[in-house]
């Protein structure tokens, strides 16, 4: 199973600065992110703007069906960040239901989840 890494990209750090600065913080943490999981078969990428969480950017969600969410943030448009990100989302992919023993943890996302969003129950359509 896959998991998805999903990545703000409109997440601006402190003096961050419009005139100065092409890309947003978040586009750019994206685009790192994006380049270390190209060879990673078990992670996949997507963007979005503005996952609520402006006053601790830069933020990211890891997700997978069936299995918990985590949300991250103040993380800094930095190569290393990304490829614990992602390093740690193939954990995630590969564990059966979201847990990634602490042993196992990026050094990277240590200190960053912000919260951990539990697997909505099965429900019957038909009732
Ligand atoms: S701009 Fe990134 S969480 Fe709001």
């Amino acid at each position: 199973m896959t998991t998805t890494i999903t990545i703000c990209d409109t997440c601006k750090l402190e003096g961050w600065d419009a005139e100065k600065q092409a890309q947003s913080d978040g586009e750019l943490l994206a685009a790192l992110i994006e380049t270390a999981a190209t060879e990673v078969e078990n992670v996949i990428t997507r963007r979005h703007s503005c996952l609520m969480g402006c006053n601790h950017g830069c933020n990211i969600a890891i997700q997978s069906h069936d299995k918990l969410t985590y949300v991250m943030g103040s993380f800094e448009p930095d190569a290393q960040q990304a490829a614990g990100i992602v390093e740690y989302a193939s954990l995630h992919a590969d564990s059966e239901k979201g847990q990634v023993p602490y042993r196992q943890w990026p050094k990277a996302i240590k200190g960053h989840f912000v919260s951990r969003i539990p697997t909505l129950p099965q429900t019957d359509s038909s009732e």
